[in-house]
């Protein structure tokens, strides 16, 4: 059965689509989760080990949720209890869509406040505010801004409202046409940052640092927070690229367009380590420094560029776009959800659900500062004490990306690899070559599900 199209509407063409699902790709997460996770876990193994996911995982599992969406052409909670009905498979495979929505929820409550962050680098860059600050200056001003719950909660709130703003009016009306330059402007600056961190004499050291692997260093949560990083940055396991499909059409070629947007978001996180590391490097900061890793390390390359005020304003105004052109991705699915099932225009559903992801963000907001002790508990195993726990930002962080997204595309992989049919399957994927269906037939069944599972057994010491 082959619907045309999702009440919802459709992009205007395939080239918009690439635009859109790269613009959901492409965010906080290569800018600004990227380098800080490879910097904490000690660069080359981790980074080499994310790349393998996103070709092993990523890609098959993009193929795989593109055809789902499009094939459902409605959101991913009733995508899921269609595609079952149709195939004969037990109903309960809507539990997919269900925990796709609770960790859109969860993940678009933080990315709003790093989102509300970006946003006020753009004004202290515009303001000269970065200008003659070293490291210990930049590191203080961050702080400064992180430590007061109030002015995050400014940011954090507009940053809200802009979602609403986009996704009330439906994704094909004003996002369409901001995508197709922002993105190459994004991609320029970056390039120019990278031409200028080559200037700084301690490029290599960077180069190395991100690509030279140290497995010594390799533990399997090491393992589990490359994964992860691959399913948040490449925006999987939640329904948002599902989504994003059920509104392609149905000409398009699911390899092509996936292709395209993974290797555009792997560029951007690659340009972005690029970018940082011979920084980090050239100022004496350690690469384990956070969250606010990006925060510290570019102002200072803008203090000292020429041109810095206008290329430091720019860059952190591209980082704004980069986040909600992912942000509005995240609310996609819960408000398509409403507009179905519960008679909400979509105004009212995009305000419903931005206005639980904005409460849901107080708790990233506070662990700054109120709640900035961890919460959990210790375990003891085999005579050491290990705590599990956090501030309630790294439980949410660590909880959607390396849990609830890896198990979503676990299930998917599951859904489509071993319980669709594999008629329906090569249907909507409509693949001109049979040795390229086979290939990914292969890794979607075998490869993806069992690598995901084997880095959640060595994550859990099991292996
Ligand atoms: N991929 C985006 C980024 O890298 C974030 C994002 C958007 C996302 N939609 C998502 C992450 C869905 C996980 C699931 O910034």
């Amino acid at each position: 059965m082959r619907r045309e199209s999702s009440i919802h509407g459709q992009w205007s063409s395939k080239l918009v689509f690439v635009l859109a699902a790269t613009g959901s790709a492409v965010g906080l997460g290569n800018i600004w989760r990227f380098p800080y996770i490879a910097g904490e876990n000690g660069g080359g193994a981790f980074v080499l080990i994310y790349l393998a996911c996103i070709l092993l995982i990523g890609l098959p599992i993009m193929m795989a949720e593109i055809a789902l969406g499009r094939r459902g052409r409605q959101s991913p909670i009733n995508t899921m209890a269609t595609l079952s009905r149709e195939e004969g498979l037990h109903r309960a495979w809507g539990f997919v869509g269900w925990l796709g929505v609770a960790a859109g929820f969860i993940i678009l409550s933080y990315y709003s406040v790093i989102a509300g962050w970006s946003l006020s680098y753009v004004f202290r860059a515009a303001g000269g505010a970065f200008t003659g600050l070293d490291a210990d200056g930049v590191r203080g001003m961050f702080n400064a801004l992180v430590s007061d719950p109030e002015r995050l909660l400014a940011w954090h709130t507009l940053f809200m409202i802009m979602n609403v703003l986009v996704v009330a009016r439906g994704v094909r009306s004003g996002l369409e046409k901001a995508v197709k330059f922002l993105m190459p402007a994004l991609f320029g600056l970056l390039l120019l940052l990278v031409g200028y961190s080559m200037s700084q004499g301690h490029f290599m050291e960077g180069v190395s640092f991100l690509f030279k692997p140290d497995w010594s260093e390799v533990s399997g949560d090491t393992i589990l927070l490359a994964m992860g990083q691959a399913f948040f940055t490449l925006s999987l396991g939640m329904g948002a690229i599902m989504i994003y499909g059920s509104y392609l059409s149905s000409k398009a070629s699911i390899l092509k367009t996936s292709a395209t947007v993974v290797s555009a978001d792997t560029a951007v996180a690659l340009l972005a380590g690029l970018a940082i590391f011979p920084i980090v490097f050239a100022s004496g900061l350690a690469p384990g420094e956070g969250p606010g890793l990006i925060f510290i390390t570019l102002p200072m390359a803008f203090a000292e560029m020429p041109g810095g005020l206008i290329f430091g304003t720019l860059f952190f105004l591209l980082l704004v776009t980069a986040a909600w052109t992912s942000s509005i991705s995240l609310m996609e699915p819960a408000v398509a959800w409403l507009a179905e099932n519960r008679g909400f225009d979509r105004p009212m559903a995009a305000v419903i659900v931005g206005g639980i992801a904005w409460f849901l963000g107080l708790g990233t907001i506070l662990s700054f500062s109120l709640w900035s002790n961890p919460i959990g508990f210790s375990l003891t195993i085999g005579g050491e004490a290990t705590f599990i726990g956090g501030t309630l930002f790294e439980m949410a962080d660590y909880l959607t990306s390396n849990i609830m997204l890896p198990l979503g595309g676990l299930l998917i992989a599951l859904f489509v690899g071993w319980r669709m049919t594999q008629r329906s399957v090569e249907d909507e994927l409509d693949l001109r070559s049979r040795v390229l269906f086979r290939a990914w037939y292969y890794v979607l069944r075998f490869a993806a599900p069992i690598g995901i599972l084997l880095v959640f057994l060595k994550a859990v010491n099991l292996i």
